[in-house]
């Protein structure tokens, strides 16, 4: 049987947020500057077989649910074959992705098969030109090409919004109105700094307070329903309407005291916030020869070292610095 692991805050660890590669195919300019990053070589990234091994090491701990994220997951090689051995681990029972949509239509049918539980997707504007500007790249009809698939297969889909001043305010009530017709819970995301560049730090402004005045303004007889147990997002529904809307308070934090998330990055690197600049290096840990038992008490002992929240982790950072790597390198 296995046993949920508690952090020192009494969270149970039960979602692990796997990033697979730290490239991606788009430029927005809230995750990365226009230049791009300066990607990891090959040889840093986990391989799958180390994937593999600390998936299943983490599941014999009480991680059931695995996001993949990235970069863009589908820009990693053969990312299929890596799905299709994750689902088989024992006690993983639901795989879930976040992806731009851009590479990810033709394996909707075979996500499907393997039975991935959602698939959330990043998308912050319906119009062309302005996904073109956030983005720097003309890639919106893939991308919601992606999301008509997504509904036609019946694979639970939600829209990840980043609600950015002077770039797509306009967008949050037709945004909103994807949720009349469609079985689909749409997200607004509060902006945090990791764009990669210390020199922007973003000023908030649009706070997931004034996110939702702006929705009641027009939807004065919005509901809220239930969240879940561990949820990022507080989520609200308008009457009569077939889905979903939720507010991700993702730069005031404010759902740190159930937050059941660890994250490895591309390179191996365990984060236990987002907030964190890594606690501990388990592909080097790995590469060292270390025995599953070693891996895995070494992964209790920093579970046992959690920051309370997201400013803890930040004031506690080892670097000294600001947030402002990029949410690429991360994994959001
Ligand atoms: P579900 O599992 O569907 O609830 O998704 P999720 O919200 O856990 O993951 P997703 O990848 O869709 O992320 C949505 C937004 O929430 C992104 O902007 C993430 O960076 C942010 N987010 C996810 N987890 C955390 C977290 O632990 N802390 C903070 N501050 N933001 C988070
Ligand atoms: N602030 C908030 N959300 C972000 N994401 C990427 N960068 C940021 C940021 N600076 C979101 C993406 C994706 C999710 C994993 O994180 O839109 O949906
Ligand atoms: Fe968890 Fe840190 Fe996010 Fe708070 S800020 S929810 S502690 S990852």
């Amino acid at each position: 049987a296995v046993n949920t692991i508690y952090d020192n805050h009494g969270r149970p660890l039960n979602y692990l947020r796997l990033a697979v590669t730290d490239r991606c195919n788009l430029r927005c300019f809230y995750c990365m500057p226009a230049e791009g990053i300066k990607y990891l070589p090959k040889k840093e990234l986990l391989t799958f077989e180390e994937i593999e091994r600390l998936v299943t090491t983490m599941a014999a701990m009480g991680v059931s649910k695995v996001r993949l994220t990235g970069g863009e997951p589908f820009v990693r090689n053969d990312l299929m074959q890596l799905i299709r051995r994750i689902v088989e681990i024992p006690g993983i029972r639901d795989l879930h992705i976040t992806t731009n949509g851009i590479l990810t239509a033709p394996h909707i049918p075979e996500l499907k098969r393997l039975g991935v539980a959602s698939v959330n997707l990043s998308l912050d504007t319906l119009n062309r030109e302005r996904f073109k500007q956030i983005t720097l790249r003309d890639e919106f009809d893939n991308t919601f090409k992606t999301l008509n698939l997504l509904l036609e297969q019946n694979i639970p889909v939600k829209i990840n919004a980043v609600v950015m001043e002077g770039k797509n305010t306009e967008d949050i009530l037709p945004m909103l109105e994807l949720t009349k017709e469609h079985p689909v819970s749409v997200r607004f995301i509060e902006e945090m700094p990791f764009n990669g560049e210390g020199s922007h730090y973003p000023k908030l402004t649009w706070t997931y307070n004034r996110i939702l005045e702006h929705i009641r303004s027009q939807h004065p007889n919005i509901e809220k329903i239930r969240d879940d147990a561990h949820s990022t997002s507080y989520n609200y529904k308008i009457p009569g309407y077939a889905g979903d809307v939720g507010v991700i308070a993702a730069f005031s934090r404010t759902f740190c005291g159930t937050c059941n998330r660890v994250r490895v990055t591309a390179q191996g690197i365990l984060k236990t916030c987002l907030y964190d600049n890594g606690v501990m290096n388990i592909r080097d840990l790995m590469r060292s020869g270390a025995t599953d038992e070693e891996v895995r008490s070494k992964l209790i002992a920093a579970f046992h070292q959690r920051a309370a929240n997201g400013f803890e982790a930040e004031q506690r950072r080892t670097d000294h610095q600001q947030v402002h790597e990029s949410m690429s390198t991360i994994g959001g």
